[in-house]
């Protein structure tokens, strides 16, 4: 499973990356509104320290400006994926922009029916959002299910990019689903590693070691 980075934090993303934990980036206007900074300057830098890809966002609604948009964020590195929205003009978009050799991450997906859409359309990513469809109380997990399904049954090479990670089961359900990628904030990342068990034999390990009186160094 790709681990992407959900966020426009490039502290946070450097430290991962350092780890060998980042094989992509995502943001979207909130992310960068959160970060501060002017899209193009921290995407710029976030594609200087990720090699892989790196999803920016469009803004506009309609076809035609979103390629516009699509065409300048592409310009900023060439692991840039042009991040559209499932609408009908965000479909025409994808089509227009996978069909320039661009990569593209159509988000905002809620259905398979959706998904199905965004496949048809070439997309290099669909991202199907988990912990909105929770908040709903619909179980996000299970769209990650039925588009690993219908993507499996037709060959479509769209690859599953599970997104609104909120927590760690997010993570490790969506890869037993066999979701290609999990887009996930910092946070949820490093949480992957707590276990009160690891926690409870560590303190034990080091009161016995206590007791040997040896030192290592
Ligand atoms: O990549 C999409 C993600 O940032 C949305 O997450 O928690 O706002 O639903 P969230």
């Amino acid at each position: 499973m790709k681990f992407f980075v959900d966020s426009a934090d490039v502290e946070a993303i450097a430290e991962l990356n350092d780890l060998g934990m980042v094989d992509g980036v995502t943001t979207n206007p909130s992310l960068i509104l959160k970060s501060g900074r002017e899209i193009i300057e921290v995407t710029k830098e976030i594609c200087s320290i990720v090699k892989g890809p790196v999803s920016a966002e469009v803004v506009a609604l309609k076809a035609e400006q979103m390629i516009e948009e699509g065409r300048k964020l592409a310009e900023i590195a060439d692991n840039i994926a042009i991040k559209v929205p499932l609408t009908w003009d965000g479909l025409k978009a994808c089509k227009v922009l996978t069909g320039e050799g661009r990569m593209v991450n159509v988000t905002l997906c809620f259905s398979a029916n959706q998904a199905l859409l965004a496949a048809k359309a070439g997309a290099t990513f669909i991202s199907p959002f988990i912990g909105r469809l929770d908040d709903i109380n619909l179980d996000g997990l299970d769209l990650i299910a039925d588009i690993r399904t219908i993507y499996d049954n037709y060959g479509f090479e769209t690859e599953i990019l599970a997104a609104s990670v909120r927590a760690v089961n997010h993570v490790s359900e969506a890869a037993l689903i066999g979701a290609d990628i999990v887009t996930a904030p910092p946070a949820v990342i490093r949480k992957m590693a707590e276990h009160p068990l690891t926690e409870k034999g560590l303190q034990g390990f080091l009161r016995d070691w206590e007791k040997t009186g040896q030192k290592i160094l």
